[in-house]
């Protein structure tokens, strides 16, 4: 049987290690939710004089063309073999990557990209059609880092903000198919408000923010104890920078996940402090959450 219809989950790529390493998890991830899997990778028509075509007495796998074609033929193989039932579609479409990333994004159920790609310098935390399309893309973005583990818990980040709820709707799928326990983290630094306009005291008792602050943290998490009951939930409610506890807590998972803003969203900002936190420093595969697509 083959599987899968819908809005698809796409991977992008560029011959790069890292990206075929994406597209073992998006083949993953693909059969999983049961969508079809598209292999995209963007071709700028370079400004240089580079052969597009074999010139003649060159092999006929020559040409920058040609090079685009097997970056994707080769993923979508390295996807077969992952899961061998998928629906893999590859398509080289013409364009600077993080366009059209971005415009694949509006049709995807989730965009995976590898953390770093073909270009860049050695030291590089992460490479900047990674940056960009995370930040702009409009489905939930899935970066593929650090070293792949099948033990350690799905984490999630927990501020109270609907995209946090979200997040933590994501986390629990991922964390039932896994057959992995959830750890969902607050980290608060100063007392969080709660509504627009709410004036916090200068001077507070850690002992009642606490309180509240937990309360926030299980009431976030309501209702979804309930929906997932095979998965084991663990609340970590910590007083400390919440980008910082996160990266230390991605030391022992298997997954991050973070709304991509959360209620600090300033105006204009794409993404919160703690997903770009998250994005940089975490030492495994990371999740930023957005409204994802029902279809
Ligand atoms: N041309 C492309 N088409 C499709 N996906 C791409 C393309 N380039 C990069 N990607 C995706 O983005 C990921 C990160 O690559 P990126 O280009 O951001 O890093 P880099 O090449 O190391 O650095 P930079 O290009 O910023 O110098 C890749 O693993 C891949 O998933
Ligand atoms: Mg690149």
């Amino acid at each position: 049987m083959t599987i899968n219809t819908g809005a698809p989950v796409v991977v992008g790529v560029d011959g790069s290690a890292a990206a075929l390493d994406a597209v073992r998890v998006a083949a993953r991830e693909a059969e999983y939710r049961q969508r079809p899997l598209r292999v995209v990778h963007a071709f700028v028509w370079p400004l240089t004089g580079a052969p597009l075509t074999p010139v003649p007495g060159a092999p006929v796998t020559a040409g920058l063309r040609n090079q685009a074609d097997q970056y994707v033929a080769e993923a979508v193989d390295e996807a077969r073999k992952v899961s061998p039932e998928l629906r893999v579609t590859g398509v080289v479409v013409d364009g600077a990557p993080t366009p059209v990333l971005v415009d694949e994004a509006r049709e995807a159920a989730l965009m995976v990209l590898g953390h770093r790609g073909l270009g860049g310098f050695a030291g590089l935390l992460l490479g900047s059609v990674t940056v960009q399309v995370s930040a702009r893309a409009q489905c939930p973005v899935l970066v593929v880092r650090g070293e792949p583990r099948a033990d350690g818990p799905v984490v999630v980040g927990v501020d109270g903000s609907e995209l946090s709820t979200e997040a933590i709707g994501f986390a629990f799928e991922e964390a039932a198919r896994r057959d992995a326990p959830l750890v969902a983290v607050h980290a608060w630094l100063y007392p969080t408000p709660v509504g627009p306009g709410d004036i916090l005291p200068l001077v507070y008792d850690l002992d009642v923010f606490g309180g509240e602050e937990e309360r926030l943290l299980v009431e976030s998490l309501a209702g979804f104890a309930e929906r997932y009951p095979q998965v084991t939930v663990r609340h970590r409610l910590v007083r400390g920078s919440p980008g910082r506890v996160l990266v230390e807590e991605s030391k022992e998972a298997q997954l991050v996940v973070v709304g991509a803003h959360g209620r600090g969203a300033l105006g204009g900002l794409l993404l919160g402090s703690v997903s770009h936190a998250v994005l940089h420093h975490a030492h495994c595969p990371l999740v930023i959450v957005r409204r994802p697509r029902t279809s």
